[in-house]
């Protein structure tokens, strides 16, 4: 949804300058409406180059960066378990809130964070997810016209070097909110929720940690049951083996062509580490090197995607294709042509919804109840795995197209 030219702009604060906001930094910087004007971090060296970069203050706590006037609005991208505290404080200082996914890592956080928004009268918002992908939000609006008669069945598979990149400590630890299903599950539930209309029913899981010193978990396959009766299967594989993008006409992740040859690089390259505190050493200081300066994409790069989606309904079938949505119905295969959003490569999107919101005042679609519906799940997944059961849901929303 491009943003329309008279929208108000966002005067925006980023809480956290490490790999999401330089992945996110290309289409803000290139949005009509975006304004940067400050940012919080506990890295001294990152607030310097950030100031340098954008000649604008960066604070060391959190509240001074609430506190400024000029910010309207933050994109908290600290670790996941600063995602309650943050976003509270932004809340009790009037400020809009993106926060990135997971949302948090209990329910009852996010409960806490969405009556904060709500008690504060601010927009609380969760992105970025794949469910924003503009080829996932057109098979949404094909499954809505009906078209091709009720849904069925949504199967989603991503295999990829996801657990096999360098990691620090706490990313290889669960309880930290480590591993597959705080990190990439939050992705696949988030987009199969908006396809299947966000009621899911039940969670029936099993999640697997295989790789010696990397005890969290890097796989998992889920059955999602809807109330209307449709159904999700959702699989991922982090373990650097089979790259499904091989069915995704070797596009990346990110919308960039790969190459046919990437297998066991990762693996390869982790090897190079002593031991896994060497490897999180490595990735600290990485992240500390990273600078503000990453060029947008260019323009022969395709739509963003999280693996091979295959959505079933009655009358026909569709996936994502590089740039749109394949159609495979009852006169054969067609390809419908999804143009990209304002701030391409989309991750952007997460602000045409936030400016609609506040332009309009109606919750957006990705509010703090579907943020909490889509950690519910995947608390489910977690839960279902470890019990060997069934996980009845209590928290879910329906998608407000
Ligand atoms: N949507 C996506 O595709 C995507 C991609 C990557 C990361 N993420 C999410 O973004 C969040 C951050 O991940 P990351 O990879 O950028 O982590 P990171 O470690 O690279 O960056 C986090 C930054 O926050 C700062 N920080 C930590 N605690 C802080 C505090 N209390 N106050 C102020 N600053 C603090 C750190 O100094 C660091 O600069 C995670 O929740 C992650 O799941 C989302």
């Amino acid at each position: 949804m491009p943003t329309k030219r008279n929208a108000p702009s966002i005067h925006l604060g980023l809480v956290g300058l490490g790999g999401a906001t330089n992945q996110i930094l290309p289409s803000l910087r290139c949005h009509p409406d975006v304004r940067i004007v400050a940012a919080a971090d506990l890295r001294a060296e990152a607030r310097e180059r950030f100031s340098s970069a954008f000649g604008a203050p960066a604070y060391a706590e959190v509240e001074r960066l609430c506190r400024d006037p000029r910010v309207d609005t933050v994109y908290i991208a600290t670790p996941h378990q600063w995602h309650k505290q943050h976003a509270m404080t932004a809340a009790a200082a009037g400020k809009h809130i993106i926060v990135e996914k997971p949302m948090a890592l209990t329910i009852e956080d996010c409960e806490a964070m969405t009556q904060a928004a709500a008690r504060n009268g601010v927009h609380l918002m969760v992105g970025h997810t794949h469910s924003f992908d503009p080829p996932v939000r057109r098979m949404r609006e094909v499954i809505r016209s009906g078209e091709l008669g009720p849904l069925a069945m949504v199967n989603t598979w991503s295999y990829s070097n996801f657990l096999m990149r360098p990691r620090r400590l706490e990313e290889l630890d669960t309880a930290q909110g480590g591993g597959i299903i705080f990190n990439q599950v939050p992705h696949q539930v988030d987009m199969v929720r908006l396809l299947g209309g966000g009621m899911v029913r039940s969670v029936r899981s099993m999640a697997w940690a295989l790789e010696p010193g990397r005890p969290t978990e890097g796989s998992h396959l889920s059955f999602l049951q809807f109330e209307d009766g449709a159904a999700a299967s959702l699989a991922f594989s982090g373990y650097d083996y089979f790259d499904s993008d091989e069915f995704h006409f070797w596009v990346g992740e990110s919308g960039e062509q790969k190459a046919a040859d990437g297998h066991g690089k990762a693996r390869a390259r982790l090897r190079q580490f002593a031991d896994v505190r060497e490897e999180s050493a490595f990735k600290s200081s990485a992240a500390a090197q990273a600078g503000f300066d990453a060029a947008p994409p260019p323009a022969h790069w395709h739509h963003l995607h999280c693996g091979v989606t295959i959505v079933s309904c009655a009358r026909g079938d569709m996936r994502p294709s590089a740039d749109g949505v394949l159609v495979y119905g009852q006169d054969g295969r067609r390809e419908l042509q999804v143009p990209r959003g304002a701030a391409f490569p989309d991750k952007g999107s997460v602000i045409d919804e936030m400016l609609k919101a506040i332009r309009t005042g109606v919750s957006p679609l990705h509010d703090g109840a579907w943020g909490m519906a889509t950690m519910e799940v995947c608390a489910a997944v977690l839960q279902s795995a470890r019990e060997r059961r069934e996980i009845v849901l209590q928290h879910q929303v329906p998608v407000r197209d």
